[in-house]
């Protein structure tokens, strides 16, 4: 390193705030810092603008109706099509050859979709759901890797009013066939199997174990052929290849289904703190004005840009921000199927210099991978055609902000860190490129129209430097609107906490009543996020506050992991949390006591991780199963679960003598490798 690279290395770990270059504020899709108090005044009209992103068959007539307040409407009696949104409008605009999804697959074969080929194939997939008997309002499943028929397959669903259900690739048999009983879905699209380091990996075989735990009948089955000749599979009774069924369909023309603004659109499964995933049920008009809306004002994509989400649909950040968002404004979206490291660590900066990416978006837990490997591998690379990159999924720590800012940024491209939810539909806390400051690990203010604030444990704000809970008190256009067929549960997960108690009492006990119409005013979003707020009104995240881990960007319930590890033979009581882990964010920790007359040995211990592979899958592998005769307990008998943390993270732990059994810490701690 040369003296002046030394000197700029010190200035920019010194440096807490930045300010958007001037090159990029000039071209920003928002660059007024008037449209804080724009919104503000004009709130809820103001949301109007997201809406007129979008080509309604019916224009709508209320911007929001909280009559019936936590249930909000958006956009009320308006009529609009996902997919002609995304795909037809554009075609008829005059973009048919304007490339819409540029995808890689890891091998390094390419397809390009214009949005007229999309057009054509997603209207021969409708088509084809449709003759398999696929009507308005079934919920159709889709377990799909990153994969051009998985938007192709979204956007098919959309065309004809079928809500689709995403359940991500990575995700176990179990794991699918609980969302399908779930969503009584009766549709399933999948694949033979898709590449991962080179290896063919089989699917199917996961997809149809997954079938036979469905509790009703699947009445079919597609199956897209991904990997040919490399895996030799069977269909059964039921089960379509995709390819002969779009080949009998080509050309048809089928009709986008007005879709009122509130019907849905898609149901995606997430982790809470319960055993049960959580159907969040997002709505057509407001999450796709949303989406659009957020895709425009912060991350600045235009049509003539070639933008890149480097997240998987199987995830809310791909259902927004790969898929729906950016073709709502028409612009080209990569999908890349692989992993970032194959055949070479620079995989991601070969893929943004050959098709001259603008906009790139991922998650920290990739950042800090990136930085592990070292900066040689951007350096190989031109990656100057980008203008704006974007983090999502957790909270960033400066040193990775910086390392992002300076060797893939060139410290010319904004850095937007957005904090939102698989709930929020769309991000709620984040600068706006084009107008602030930016602070590294902060995510910045609410966006403008988002009533978040943090807050006590009573609801009152917190002044400038303290922490609190993170609450949003307005409703937003991109937000849930139930959970699917649990509107208590709903109620119960993200109002109670912080609502006014009677109006909670009230939709509890007589739901829907007209006779005791809700005070909108009384109603509060709680995210189970803590936070920290700064003297500008700037958000930190600190991370889940209930029983909700993320491991690499992704929302794991412990819940659901201590019940699949109780479900193994010998294995009596276990208690799961997150450790801090330098790249993955937070790593999962077994603690487990196992049954009189087993041993707590190498067979055990496998016998657990294989438990939590079966009912989740390899993203909720565990660190360490650490065996123990006890857990550490209070009097009253709760499991301390912020020790185990402690101990899994490697903190110093505070005092013990007031557990119940203070003595098993030691042994716990002395097993733990940290
Ligand atoms: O804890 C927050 C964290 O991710 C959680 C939401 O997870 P999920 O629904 O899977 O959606 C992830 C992608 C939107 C949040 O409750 N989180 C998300 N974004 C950030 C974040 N934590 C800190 N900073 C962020 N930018």
């Amino acid at each position: 390193m040369t003296q002046e690279e030394a000197n700029l290395e010190v200035r920019l770990e010194e440096q807490e705030e930045f300010e958007p270059p001037e090159s990029f504020v000039e071209q920003a899709n928002v660059s007024d810092p008037g449209i804080y108090e724009e919104f503000e005044e004009n709130w809820p009209e103001c949301w109007e603008g997201a809406a007129d992103l979008l080509s309604w068959d019916e224009p709508y007539e209320t911007v929001l109706e909280d009559d019936d307040a936590p249930f909000y409407e958006w956009f009320t009696d308006g009529e609009l099509n996902a997919s002609y949104n995304c795909l037809d409008r554009h075609v008829e605009d005059g973009s048919k050859n304007r490339a819409a999804i540029k995808w890689e697959g890891e091998g390094g074969e390419t397809r390009t979709y214009t949005y007229g080929d999309l057009l054509n194939e997603v209207e021969a997939f409708a088509a084809t759901l449709r003759d398999l008997g696929v009507e308005e309002d079934d919920v159709v499943t889709l377990y799909m890797p990153m994969i051009p028929e998985l938007p192709i397959a979204m956007l098919a669903c959309a065309r004809i009013g079928a809500p689709h259900s995403v359940v991500f690739a990575g995700f176990s048999a179990d794991a699918l066939a609980t969302r399908m009983n779930s969503a009584d879905s009766e549709h399933l699209v999948t694949c033979d199997g898709y590449y991962r380091r080179g290896d063919g990996l089989d699917h199917i075989t996961k997809a149809n174990e997954g079938l036979e735990g469905v509790d009703h009948e699947v009445s079919d089955v597609v199956v897209v052929d991904r990997l040919g000749d490399e895996l030799e599979h069977s269909l059964s009774d039921g089960q379509h290849d995709y390819d002969e069924l779009i080949a009998d369909h080509e050309g048809a023309s089928v009709e986008p289904v007005s879709r009122d603004a509130e019907d849905m659109l898609f149901l995606m499964y997430t982790s809470g703190t319960t055993g049960k995933p959580k159907g969040v049920k997002h709505t057509t008009g407001g999450y796709l004005s949303y989406a659009a809306w957020t895709s425009h004002a912060v991350l600045d994509v235009k049509p003539e840009d070639t933008y890149w989400c480097a997240a998987d649909i199987g995830w809310i950040t791909g259902h927004s921000y790969i898929v729906y968002g950016p073709l709502a404004l028409g612009t080209t979206t990569v999908m890349y199927e692989g992993t970032p490291d194959y055949p070479d660590k620079d995989r991601l900066w070969e893929i943004v210099e050959k098709n001259r990416v603008d906009i790139f978006y991922t998650a920290p837990t990739a950042i800090r991978a990136f930085m592990k490997w070292g900066e040689q591998y951007p350096a190989r690379h031109d990656l100057s055609s980008l203008r704006l990159l974007g983090t999502v999924g957790e909270p960033i720590n400066p040193r990775a902000w910086k390392w992002y800012y300076k060797h893939i940024g060139g410290e010319e491209c904004p850095i937007v860190d957005t904090w939102w939810q698989t709930e929020t539909g769309g991000m709620m806390i984040t600068t706006l490129p084009g107008v602030n400051t930016m602070k590294p690990g902060t995510a910045g203010p609410p966006l403008p129209g988002i009533g978040a604030s943090v807050v006590d444990a009573n609801g009152d704000d917190v002044g400038a430097g303290e922490a609190g809970y993170v609450t949003v008190n307005k409703p937003w256009p991109g937000m849930l609107r139930t959970l699917y067929k649990n509107d208590e549960r709903f109620i119960e997960e993200y109002w109670e906490e912080y609502s006014d108690e009677d109006a909670v009492n009230r939709q509890l006990t007589s739901p829907h009543s007209t006779s005791s119409r809700e005070d909108a005013d009384e109603w509060v979003y709680f995210p189970e996020d803590g936070a920290k707020l700064d003297g500008d009104d700037y958000i930190t995240i600190l991370g889940r506050v209930d029983d909700v881990i993320n491991v690499s960007g992704h929302r794991l319930g412990t819940m659901e992991i201590e019940s699949a590890v109780v479900g193994v033979e010998g294995i009596a009581e276990a208690a799961v949390v997150g450790g801090h882990h330098d790249v993955k964010g937070e790593a999962v920790y077994v603690y487990a006591i196992p049954e009189d007359g087993y041993e707590a040995d190498a067979d055990l211990e496998e016998r657990a991780a294989e438990g939590i592979l079966e009912s989740i899958g390899p993203i909720a592998k565990p660190e360490e199963v650490i065996f123990t005769p006890e857990l550490p307990k209070t009097r009253s008998g709760k499991i301390m679960r912020r020790l185990l943390e402690d101990i899994a993270s490697g903190n110093e732990l505070g005092n013990t003598s007031t557990l119940r059994n203070p003595g098993v810490v030691d042994d716990i701690a002395e097993q733990v490798d940290n």
